[in-house]
């Protein structure tokens, strides 16, 4: 038998647009993922007024529900920075609600992001990742993203220097 219930079966997940009525739900799921120590540099736990601020800013946000509405995950790309030359690189981060990590969910927030920053018009998408974070690396490399070098000591979470893995993909339908 299978363990996983067909209300977490990967197919029926889906991605659409995240909306300001999720922000309660990602602030959860991101303080879940900030509280396990292995996604973020982030120690402090955010509240919906600072999840709602990211509509301002956001190149591409996803939501990954499951059949009941419920949000599970979601990603969510702002400006790599601010120079002109850079408006077409989004910096991303996914993360998927605890008890449903593992089933697909971040495969169908990744997949949903792409495709919402081709939209956009943005020419890659980049992330830090730690070393340690199998899941997200393993993730990374399954929805066609290079590891492209490693930033050494390029920040402190709890005291400790930790090293990050630049990892990337580029969108070719947007280089021309
Ligand atoms: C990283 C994270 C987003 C992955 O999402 P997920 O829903 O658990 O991953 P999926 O089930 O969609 O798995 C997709 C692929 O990722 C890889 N993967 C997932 N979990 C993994 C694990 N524990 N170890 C190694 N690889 C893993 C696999 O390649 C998997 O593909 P496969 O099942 O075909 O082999 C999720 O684990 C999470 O939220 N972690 C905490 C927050 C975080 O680390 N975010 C990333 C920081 S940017």
């Amino acid at each position: 038998m299978n363990s996983i219930s067909d209300a977490t079966r990967p197919d029926t997940l889906k991605a659409r647009p995240a909306k300001r009525a999720d922000a309660p739900a990602i602030t959860e799921i991101y303080n879940q993922g900030i509280e396990d120590r292995i996604a973020t540099f982030e120690t402090e736990p955010r509240s919906p007024a600072d999840i709602a601020a990211w509509f301002e800013d956001a190149l591409a946000f996803v939501s990954v529900v499951d059949p009941a509405g419920h949000v599970v995950g979601y990603a969510v790309a702002h400006p790599y920075a601010d120079r002109c030359c850079y408006r077409g690189i989004g910096e991303f981060s996914v993360y998927v609600r605890r008890a449903h990590r593992g089933r697909g969910a971040g495969q169908v927030a990744m997949a949903a992001l792409v495709e919402a920053a081709r939209d956009r018009g943005l020419w890659k998408l980049m992330s830090r990742i730690f070393p340690e974070n199998r899941a997200s690396l393993g993730l990374m490399a399954r929805m066609g993203f290079k590891a492209i070098g490693v930033h050494e000591k390029h920040g402190k979470l709890d005291g400790v220097w930790r090293d990050c893995v630049i990892v990337e993909r580029m969108i070719p339908e947007n280089i021309d």
